[in-house]
Parts: structure tokens; C-alpha cells; sequence
């Protein structure tokens, strides 16, 4: 009951002045967030690729509220693509970026996020490697593949992140199963109403199930961004039955999160890839983390009581 509280909790202004303002909040944070600046984040970066983790890397920043702010998010990225041109990390790490911080929620914001986003995937090509768009709320799923389908266009190695919990997702799944195509496919971290999202946990479980299905079953790289070790197993299966080698698909997990089990996948001959966030926004993407497990809240609380 206290996932959807804490996800109201991860979009209010004063919450976020007192969560970011608590001295303890910091070293739980770090938990989940590789540092605040780039040259942190490419120190997590480096170590992660020695274990033989590739990962997707994500500047912290959502909901802004006027273009300027796009535009730093513009630039942070391209600074990023330098660095990791720069360090020849393009085969190993790619980008996730969220459109809402390049402008998607404001006026005109379709095709602001556009025109900003744009120059971002063109500097990740030209540094060897791709970007993937993150999926927010509901209210955003059209633009966003509007989106995905212009920049690829030019870019068909863009990706794009499908969320099981609506009941929009067995048919994006669908259209975007076709050759090239390169889909996340998570289970959905925002608060939607029953209107457009099933409810039910086992729901949730039952429709992933039924998407990584039609995903495995294309010609697409499905990208399975899951710490659930039932769809993990699934996957292996379907990869098994279907004939989909290691590199036709990989694994996707949260930094900081089942490190043992990313591990365990690699040791096993998997790709696995890390989502990698770095940057002082960090209030709504810890949040999120703290809604999907009570584990995770009860660790919070305890370096609370514990200090
Ligand atoms: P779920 O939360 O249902 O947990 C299932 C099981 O996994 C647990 O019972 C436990 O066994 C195991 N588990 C989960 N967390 C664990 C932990 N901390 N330690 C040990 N075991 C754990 N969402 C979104 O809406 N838009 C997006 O763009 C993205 N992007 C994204 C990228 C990547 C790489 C990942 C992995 C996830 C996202 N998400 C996301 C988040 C996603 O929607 C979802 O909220 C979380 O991944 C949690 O769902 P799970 O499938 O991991 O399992």
C-alpha cells in the first residue's frame, strides 16, 4: 500500500525539499545513483565493464519547467557522448534519456523534445553507440513512439522502453517486433489509473509474460529490464524454444540492484546491461525506487533510526 504513496510522494515539490534537504538521505541515494558528476559516473562505468556489465547511461532530470532546462539536458548529453567517444566506451555504454527533460510536457513540447533530443542521438552515433528512450506516464506514450519512429528514420538502432502494466503495450509490442527494432521491456514504475494500466501485480506479471512473447518471437533485440528471476528464467526459455542466441537479446538491471545476479548472468555467457543514472536530480528516480520494494524502504529507514 505504500508504493503508491510514496509515487504521489516522488512528484511533490515539498516532499522532495525535505527527502533532498536530510543528511542521511545522501548514502542510500548512492546506492542507486552513480555519483553526481560525469567523471563519478565514468568511474562506475569502468568498473562495471571490468565485470563485464555494459551499460545504458541515464543524466539524472524530469519534469522541467521551461526550455532552457531542456537544453542543459541537451548539453549534458552531448558531453556525455564526447566522454564516452573520448574513453572508447561506445561499444559498452549506451544512453537512456527521458524526453520529459527535453521539454515533451511543455507548450509546443512534442517538438521541442524533438529538435533536443535529435542532435543527442546524432552525437551517439557518431560516438559508436545508440540511445533509448525511457517511457514516463501514459499520458506520454504517443509522442514518445512518434518520436522513436522519426529519429529512426535515421537512426534505426534508436530504442524505445514499453511498459507491461498498460493495456496499450501487447500491441506496441506488436508494431515494434520487426527487424532493427530494439525494445526495453519493463513492467512500468509510474501511478496510472485502472483506466489504462492493470492494477494487479499479477496482472502486471501475466501481461509481461505475454509481450516478452511476442518480443522473443520477432525479429527485433528485445531488451529485458527486469530483476524478476521468473522472467529471467522465462526468457531463457523462450531464447531456448526459439532459437535466439546470447547476443540476438540481453538483460537489463537497475545500478545497485540483484548485483550478484547480474554477475551470475554474465558468468553465464549473457549480455547484460546496467542502467546507469548519474546527477543532482536524483529526487524522482529514487522515489520510484523506493515504491517497487519495501526492502528498499525498509533500508532507508533503517540508516535513519541507525545514524
Ligand atoms: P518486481 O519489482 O515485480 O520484482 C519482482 C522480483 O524481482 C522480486 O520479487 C524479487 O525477487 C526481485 N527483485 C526486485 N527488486 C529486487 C531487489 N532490489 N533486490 C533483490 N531482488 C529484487 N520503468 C518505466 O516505467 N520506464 C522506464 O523507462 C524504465 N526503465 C527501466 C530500465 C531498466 C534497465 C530496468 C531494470 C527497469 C526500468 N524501469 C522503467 C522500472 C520498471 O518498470 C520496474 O519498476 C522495476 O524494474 C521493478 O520491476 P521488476 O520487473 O524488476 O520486478
Amino acid at each position: 500500500m505504500l508504493g503508491p504513496v510514496l509515487l504521489a510522494a516522488s512528484r511533490s515539490d515539498g516532499i522532495r525539499r525535505i527527502v533532498s534537504a536530510a543528511p542521511v538521505t545522501r548514502p542510500v541515494v548512492d546506492r542507486f545513483v552513480a555519483g553526481e558528476r560525469l567523471g563519478e559516473c565514468l568511474t562506475a562505468v569502468r568498473a562495471l565493464a571490468r565485470r563485464g556489465i555494459d551499460v545504458t547511461i541515464d543524466f539524472l532530470g524530469e519534469d522541467i519547467t521551461d526550455a532552457s532546462e531542456a537544453t542543459r539536458t541537451r548539453d549534458a548529453y552531448l558531453a556525455l557522448a564526447e566522454a564516452l567517444a573520448g574513453e572508447g566506451l561506445g561499444e559498452r555504454a549506451e544512453m537512456s534519456v527521458k524526453l520529459s527533460a527535453f521539454g515533451q510536457a511543455l507548450p509546443d513540447g512534442h517538438d521541442l523534445a524533438y529538435r533536443n533530443v535529435l542532435p543527442v542521438v546524432e552525437a551517439a552515433a557518431e560516438a559508436g553507440t545508440t540511445v533509448t528512450l525511457d517511457m514516463e506516464d501514459h499520458t506520454t506514450v504517443d509522442s514518445t513512439l512518434a518520436i522513436l519512429g522519426d529519429l529512426r528514420t535515421r537512426f534505426p538502432q534508436t530504442g524505445a522502453v514499453l511498459q507491461s502494466y498498460l493495456f496499450r503495450t501487447e500491441e506496441d509490442c506488436r508494431a515494434l517486433a520487426g527487424e532493427g527494432s530494439r525494445v526495453r521491456l519493463v513492467k512500468g514504475a509510474y501511478k496510472e489509473p485502472a483506466t489504462v494500466a492493470y492494477q494487479d501485480k499479477h496482472e502486471v506479471d501475466r501481461a509481461y509474460v505475454r509481450c516478452l512473447k511476442i518480443l522473443m518471437a520477432g525479429k527485433g533485440y528485445p531488451m529485458i529490464g527486469s530483476h524478476d528471476p521468473r522472467m529471467v528464467a522465462i526468457t531463457q526459455e523462450l531464447a531456448h524454444r526459439g532459437g535466439r542466441k546470447p547476443d540476438e537479446y540481453e538483460f537489463q538491471m537497475l545500478y545497485g540492484i540483484r548485483e550478484a545476479e547480474q554477475e551470475r548472468l554474465v558468468a553465464e555467457g549473457h549480455r547484460m546491461r546496467a542502467y546507469v543514472p548519474y546527477g543532482t536530480d536524483w529526487y524522482g528516480y529514487f522515489m520510484r525506487r523506493l515504491a517497487e520494494r519495501p526492502a528498499n524502504l525498509a533500508f532507508f529507514l533503517r540508516s535513519l533510526l541507525t545514524r
